[in-house]
């Protein structure tokens, strides 16, 4: 299996719920390697860039609202198979239809106040990685 990277972002809901810790525990134990690391406050403008692709969804405003309502934390994770194995760490959009043992079945609420976001491609992966970091910052 490749090695990739890619982007995580525990969502404010996790932040402001002290799930931090939890989560990256997660992805450690889980064999993916953070190799960059940052916590930061969106402003509406650019959660709606960063969701652009969502634009004409009917969820859109309250996806950029929601995830500009507070600190956000941002990793590069690294590992084989690094894509897929985060998402499987996190588990379904859903959180109802998440498998027992992910993120998001033991934490999330709701499908917008869901903890994690994780890139679904390796093309999204970098483009989610440009986005949050620039050259210095990633090692
Ligand atoms: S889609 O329509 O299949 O492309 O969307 P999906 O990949 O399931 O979800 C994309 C992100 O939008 C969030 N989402 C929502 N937010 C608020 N309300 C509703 N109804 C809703 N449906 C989806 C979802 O949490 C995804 O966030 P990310 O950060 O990409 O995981």
């Amino acid at each position: 299996m490749v090695v990739e990277q890619t982007l995580s972002l525990i969502k404010p809901d996790g932040v402001a719920r002290g799930l931090v810790g939890e989560v990256i525990g997660r992805f450690e134990r889980a064999g993916l390697k953070l190799k960059a690391m940052k916590m930061l406050h969106l402003t509406k403008q650019q959660a709606q860039k960063f969701y652009e692709v969502h634009q004409e969804k009917k969820f859109f405003d309250s996806l950029t609202d929601f995830m500009s309502s507070g600190p956000i934390v941002a990793m590069i994770l690294e590992g084989q198979g690094a894509i897929l194995k985060n998402r499987e760490l996190m588990g379904d959009t859903d959180y109802q239809k998440a498998a027992p043992g992910t993120i998001r079945a033991d934490f999330a609420r709701d499908i917008e106040a869901n903890i994690v976001h994780g890139s679904d491609a390796p093309d999204t992966a970098e483009k989610e990685i440009n986005f949050f970091f620039n050259e210095l910052e990633r090692i």
